[in-house]
This record gives structure tokens, sequence and C-alpha cells, in this order.
């Protein structure tokens, strides 16, 4: 397959979109052109040929249908141009994300409260600006910052080999003429040219990790978005952050706000994610998190499994979340892996769900 981002359009798809662009690129105004190219980014995968098309049998007006009805399927996760794709009308898509970021935006204007964005770090730290915005890769980003600045750090970094986030802008990317630092990303990825292994990735997330330790006031916070299905991904995790000074403080759980089709739709699928916090302590022996064998605490493990899915049953995701919060919470970490040989083993399920013992 020709693997070129105008192959992801029909040619008049393609024609519109590039008179919409041209269109958009001449508005004098950089607010109101930076809102249209927003629009236009946004209505890109609408318009492109990854609109798959499904097909309903069932009745319509009381018969049977000769031809199945066709309707709009979403665009899953990756590029890919499905045997049967629609054509979206390119000025529909842009008309749609308009109307919605408009609104976006008109809620945003009735908050209460004034950004300033500034361009320079000194407009942070000495003045009333509130907003810096940098288009650069974190651990570059972070060393302009002077030791004990910073009140606090929230961040959500690339989780393992989750997704392959620039790989995935690319479309976007070509649009804007927009040339991101591959190399700097934290990433895992398959591909062999990029050379983003298991050991390139915690390398540049312990590079940033440190850089938030020194950048941030000593006895403040930094939280930490991550989540992942893989047990050496947490140990490797867990490691960089007993040798940094940080004391893990809170774990929470949040939905992701738009849950794609293979997020929900795979068994054991996440839903959620952890936000870590931590404190940044000088104490020398902190707590520290040990990874603990299921094994060993199979009998605790098993009876809060009992009662947690007691009368309601419960997704593998919501066991995840609660056993990793009850150990999290005592400086405890135990490998997946482990946790899903003992439900398999222990526990017995009704589709999707946990249900009792076996
Ligand atoms: C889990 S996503 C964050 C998603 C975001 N919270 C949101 O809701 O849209 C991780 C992001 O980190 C970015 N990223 C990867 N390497 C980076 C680096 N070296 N510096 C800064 N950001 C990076 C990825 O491109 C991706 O956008």
């Amino acid at each position: 397959m020709d693997t070129k981002v105008y192959n992801l359009f029909t040619p008049r798809n393609l024609l519109a979109l590039s008179i919409l662009w041209k269109e958009i690129n001449a508005i004098n105004d950089e607010n109101i052109r930076a809102f249209f190219k927003f629009c236009f980014t946004a209505s890109l995968g609408q318009a492109s040929k990854m609109v798959f098309v499904v097909k309903r049998r069932g009745k319509f007006n009381g018969k049977t249908r000769k031809t199945p009805k066709k309707e709009v399927g979403s665009w899953v996760i990756g590029y890919w141009i499905p045997k049967e794709h629609f054509e979206i009308n390119v000025w529909n898509c842009f008309e749609n994300r308009y109307k919605k970021i408009l609104k976006a935006k008109k809620i945003q204007n009735k908050m209460n409260y004034i950004v300033r964005e500034g361009s320079r770090i000194e407009n942070l730290l000495f003045s009333d600006y509130n907003l810096l915005l940098f288009k650069k890769p974190a651990q570059d980003v972070l060393k302009v910052f002077p030791d004990n600045s910073i009140d606090y750090v929230i961040t959500d970094p690339p989780h393992g080999d989750r997704q392959p986030y620039l790989e995935l802008s690319l479309m976007w990317n070509s649009w804007l003429g927009e040339h991101p630092e591959y190399e700097k990303e934290i990433v895992i990825s398959d591909s062999k040219e990029r050379n983003k292994n298991t050991e390139n990735y915690f390398q540049l997330l312990k590079e940033v990790f440190q850089e938030i330790e020194r950048v941030l006031k000593s006895g403040h916070y930094f939280s930490l978005m991550f989540n992942s299905l893989d047990d050496n991904t947490w140990i490797n995790l867990f490691s960089i952050i007993n040798n940094l000074n940080f004391e893990l403080i809170n774990v929470e759980t949040f939905e992701y706000s738009a849950g794609s089709v293979v997020q929900d739709t795979r068994a054991g699928g996440l839903k959620t994610d952890f936000i870590l916090t931590f404190r940044k302590t000088l104490i020398k022996d902190k707590n520290k998190i040990d990874v603990i064998s299921i094994n060993q605490e199979a009998d605790v493990i098993i009876k809060l499994i009992e009662k947690y899915i007691q009368g309601q049953g419960r997704h593998t995701y919501q066991i995840i979340n609660y056993l990793t919060i009850y150990f999290i919470k005592q400086n405890k970490l135990f490998k997946l892996s482990d946790l899903f040989k003992l439900l398999q083993r222990e526990f017995k399920r009704d589709g999707n769900l946990w249900v009792g013992r076996r």
C-alpha cells in the first residue's frame, strides 16, 4: 500500500480541504487564523477515507431490508482505509467542528479566570502572566526553569507502549507543516528504525522526572497520570520514583472522557487512568514502593476481591483499580499478571464481569 498522507483523502475532499486551508492561511488576524486552523485540523479525521461503513440489517417500516442500511462508523485508532468508506462533505465536517469549538469557547469565556499568556519564563516567575506554552520536549523545556521554583507539577506522559502519539499525529503535522522531534519522544515503538525501545522510554522518562524533582519546591506536589497492564512498566516506573526525592501521597482514578473502540471492547481493557500524587521530600529514609508477591498475600487478596464483587460483579479494570489503590497506599505494588492468574484460578465470570468464587 502506498503510505502517503494524501492517500487518506479522496481527490475531491483533498481539493476541497486544500481550498479551505489556503483561505484560512490568508486570514490576517493571528488569533482568528489559529482558531480556524484548530477547526480545520479537528475536522480532518471525519473528512478522510478512514470513516468506515457500518451495515445494519434489521427491520425498517416493519419490513426486513433487502439491502442493509449504511451508517457512518467511527474512526478507529491508527491509519487504516476500510474497504468501504464514506466521503463526507468537507464543508459539513468543518462547520460541525466550528460549531462545537465555538460552543466550547463561549463556555470558556464565562469562566471566572483570566489567561495572560507570556513568552518567557521570567514573565511567569516575576509578573502576573499565568500561561506559557511550549511546543518542545519536556526534558528540554524543564531545563530552563530554576531549582525549587515551581509550586505544582501535573503530567500525563505516554504510558509505556499504549499509543504511538507522534506517529499518530502524522496527518495533522503534515497539514500544519510541523516537524516534531521524533527522537525525543517518550514512547515505546515497534518500528525498528525509530530506536524507541523500553530502555530509551525509561531513560527519557527518568530525565523528565529528575527535572521535575529539581524544579519543584520542597514539600510541594507532583501528580502523574499513568496506567499500564504491563508488569515491567509499573516496576520500572516505581524504581525511578524510588530513587528520587518523591514520596507517594495519594492515588485516585479517573475515567477517560471518550473511550476508544479498542478500550471499550477489549476484555480486561482499561477504562480509567490513575493519578498518582507525590510530595517532594528531603527525608533520607522516605517510604519506597515494594513489589510484593501475590501468592504470599493470596488469602488477603482473595477475601478483598470476594467482598468487592459480592452482589454486583465487577470488571477486571475495577478489580485492578481497587487492589492497586489498596496496596499502593501501603507502598506495595503487585504484578498484574499474577492477579490475572489468580482471578482465572479462583473466580468465575459472567460475560465481562467477575461474579464469585469458583
Ligand atoms: C497520554 S498523552 C497525554 C494526553 C493528554 N493528557 C490529553 O488528554 O490530551 C501523552 C502525550 O505526551 C506527548 N509526549 C511524548 N513525548 C514527549 C516529550 N518528550 N515531551 C513532551 N510531551 C511528550 C505525546 O505526544 C502525547 O501527546
